[in-house]
């Protein structure tokens, strides 16, 4: 069991999940007919392990850490909606047990070191192979509602860290949600995956197809402002409205939502870094979020 699961499961009040872990495992190798193997190091709010079905078809077993929020039932959503394009197949599942069992695949994005213009490529053509109309009965949150939870979410976990950014940028971030509040509207919602990295994009044949979707109806332009937050040293290095700018010309989305969704994204997940004290990275992401906003108050 990778250590960081084992964290978010305590923190998550999930320790009995934890214990109770191996006898869930041999339970559903049971059920589904299936060998469990090797477990993924890299896991960070599951228990995701090699498995190969009964037929000799190789698998993964990805087993949630149960916390509030509903995340297995929207992962499990974008999977049969996706049925194995743009997002790996699900082959079999149980949302009360927080269980999914995928298709395998291959490397992942990140391991084959690719220049960041290819990987932004890879990962935008990725994302708008997932977007698509959601049927009225799907439950999945809108752009809207996360762009709330990520208000209150920036403004707690910023004062409960003391601040590791300026309070303009805050605001900055604040003002930018409240815009894609406003801008939401049903029409132009679609299925988002909501954390497009190259983690999660993994080799599948002669292409790539994304895992660990948060699931979203939303503005397509969220998925890209995923992308604006990642690298955030290329970023500032040059003109970070050219990122946006090349996104929105490649895909034909508005450029201006994928730089606030940027401006979002870039400061929550910053956050989220620096509590868990990822570093480097949450500093520089939240030194470009600084930067960028100051900028922004400047003026052009
Ligand atoms: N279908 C799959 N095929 C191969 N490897 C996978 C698959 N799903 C997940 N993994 C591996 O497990 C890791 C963690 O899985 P992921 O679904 O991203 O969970 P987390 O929420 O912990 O990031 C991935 O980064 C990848 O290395
Ligand atoms: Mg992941």
């Amino acid at each position: 069991m990778p250590p960081a699961v084992a964290a978010k499961a305590r923190v998550a009040g999930s320790g009995g999940w934890l214990t109770g872990l191996p006898g869930l495992v041999a339970e559903l190798s049971r059920e589904w007919g299936v060998t469990v193997g090797r477990a993924f190091p890299d896991a960070t709010e599951a228990f995701v392990a090699e498995a190969v079905t009964a037929d000799g078809t190789p698998a993964v077993l990805k087993l949630l850490v149960p916390r509030a929020g509903g995340h297995a039932g929207h992962e499990i959503a974008v999977l049969r909606l996706t049925a194995g394009s743009g997002c790996a197949t699900l082959l079999r599942h149980d949302e009360a047990r927080h269980a999914l069992l995928l298709e395998r695949l291959g490397p992942s994005l990140a391991d084959l070191g690719l220049p960041l213009e290819r990987r932004l490529e890879i990962l935008c053509d990725a994302a708008a192979r997932v977007w698509r109309p959601v049927p009225a009965p799907v439950a999945l949150p809108t752009g809207a509602a996360k762009a709330e939870w990520l208000i209150g979410f920036i403004e707690r976990r910023w004062a409960d860290l003391g601040r590791p950014c300026a309070a303009a940028t805050v605001r900055h971030a604040v003002r930018a949600a409240e815009r894609r509040i406003a801008a939401h509207g049903d029409d132009r919602s679609v299925l988002v995956h909501g954390d497009v990295h190259q983690w999660n994009a993994l080799r599948a044949g002669d292409g790539f197809k994304l895992v660990d979707p948060d699931g979203l109806r939303a503005e397509p332009e969220y998925d890209l402002g995923v992308l604006m937050r990642e690298d955030p040293v290329e970023l500032v290095a040059g003109d970070p409205r050219d990122r946006a700018r090349w996104l929105a010309r490649r895909t034909g989305l508005d450029a201006t939502a994928i730089w606030e969704w940027g401006v979002v994204e870039r400061v929550s997940t910053g956050l989220v870094l620096a509590a868990i004290d990822v570093q480097p990275l949450a500093r520089q992401m939240l030194g470009a979020a600084d930067a960028i906003s100051r900028d922004a108050t400047s003026g052009p």
